[in-house]
């Protein structure tokens, strides 16, 4: 890896961000609301942006995935966490959203373990909930220091493009990978995965492109490659 950011790799000099994994909203000190997300396609990003020379900052929730290799990586539970973790790595010249953020956390995380009530009356605990912080949405709106490429997934499991179309503007980003997570794919915690990459927004044309099935290192090392093309453009 050090012999390749020695001799340039497409993305040397360039600095990249990826947020991966899911993330831990805690409901007392020994519950979370979670998801299924392995964080493998984040890291396998993180890596391939690494390889092609970039100075990546991987911020990953939960995961049992390895630290990739040459990249320095910030561990978070929550997602107002990874918020923290994303500005503080900024400015990059790319943000790349890969993680299965909570859309919504306990209102309230209890200090203590919530305890059954034993009354014969009783009702299960009360689990108000709200919203957390949108990172990729939050990383498009910056004003001083926006990445130059904003990119984010739409986990979806019908009307894919439709739905990753409307995320595009939706959150503000310059491309999306969409993908198919329906449960027959076995996408989450699988190791492979069908994409259509979307680009453009912002008012203008929106070019979609179908990526054939692949496994997650593929679809990462072909992300990797179009970021160095699109950065290296708009040099
Ligand atoms: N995302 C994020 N912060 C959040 C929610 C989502 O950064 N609080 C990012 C994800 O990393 C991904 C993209 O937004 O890049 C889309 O996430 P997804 O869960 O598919 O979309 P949602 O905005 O949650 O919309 P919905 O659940 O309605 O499909």
């Amino acid at each position: 890896l050090a012999i390749e950011k020695a001799l340039g790799g497409p993305l040397s000099g360039m600095r990249a961000l990826v947020t991966s994994g899911p993330t831990h909203e805690p409901i007392d000190p020994v519950r979370f609301i979670a998801n299924r997300s392995s964080g493998k396609q984040g890291h396998a990003i993180a890596g391939a942006c690494a390889r092609l020379g970039a100075d990546v900052t991987l911020v990953s929730g939960p995961s049992v995935e390895a630290d990739p290799a040459g990249v320095a990586t910030v561990h978070v539970e929550t997602a107002r966490d990874m918020l923290e973790a994303c500005i503080g790595a900024l400015p990059v010249d790319v943000a790349i959203c890969a993680a299965a953020v909570s859309d919504w956390r306990p209102e309230t995380a209890h200090g203590q373990k919530l305890k059954k009530d034993k009354a014969a009356t009783a009702s299960p605990a009360d689990l108000s909930l709200v919203e957390n912080p949108d990172i990729l949405a939050t990383l498009a709106a910056r004003e001083n220091d926006r990445p130059r490429l904003v990119i984010g997934f739409a986990a979806e499991t019908d009307d894919v493009v439709a739905y990753a179309r409307a995320k595009l503007t939706a959150k503000g980003c310059d491309w999306i990978l969409a993908n198919d997570v329906s449960p027959e794919t076995g996408t989450f915690g699988g190791d492979h995965n069908k994409i259509h990459l979307l680009t453009g927004g912002a008012g203008g044309e929106v070019d979609i492109e179908e990526w054939p099935h692949a496994s997650k290192l593929d679809v990462a090392a072909r992300l990797a490659e179009r970021i160095a093309q699109a950065l290296g453009a708009a040099a």
